[in-house]
């Protein structure tokens, strides 16, 4: 059994429709325990750099205007395999692809607005939880 831990955010589009409750329902349904979480604003500058993987690709500006739009929630989930369950919880990247039951299917509008962001790989989760969190803050 592999215990992770993976980076997650409740993006603008999901803030704003009042969503996070029936979002965090999901994680915590299947088996993931939220073990820090805080609601905040996005500087430009922080979702610059959070982004920076993609700042070459055409969709950078908008994706950087839509995460400052409204607040988010940046959290930390907890369980087996967290990083491919959330993954999997959380469904394909464009909401029309996503499959039945995923939060994207249910909850996101198109592949900009697509409720949540989750870590992509164990290494890239430690440096995103790294980017909100302290080790202080995170209470399993
Ligand atoms: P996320 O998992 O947060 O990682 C990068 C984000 O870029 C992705 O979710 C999408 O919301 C967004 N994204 C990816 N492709 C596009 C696109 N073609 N147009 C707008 N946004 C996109």
């Amino acid at each position: 059994m592999t215990i992770q831990r993976t980076f997650s955010i409740i993006k603008p589009d999901a803030t704003k429709r009042n969503l996070t409750g029936k979002i965090n329902a999901k994680f915590e349904e299947q088996g993931l325990r939220i073990v820090a979480q805080k609601r905040l604003r996005m500087s430009r500058l922080q979702a610059q750099a959070f982004y920076a993987v993609h700042k070459e690709r055409p969709f950078f500006g908008e994706l950087v205007e839509y995460m400052v739009s409204e607040p988010v929630i940046v959290q930390v989930l907890e369980g087996e395999n967290a990083v491919l369950k959330n993954r999997e919880i959380m469904g394909a990247t464009d909401p029309k692809k996503a499959d039945k039951g995923t939060i994207r299917a249910e909850f996101g509008i198109d592949i900009g607005n697509n409720s949540v962001h989750g870590s992509d790989s164990e290494e890239n989760a430690a440096i995103e939880i790294a980017y909100f969190f302290s080790g202080l803050e995170l209470v399993g």
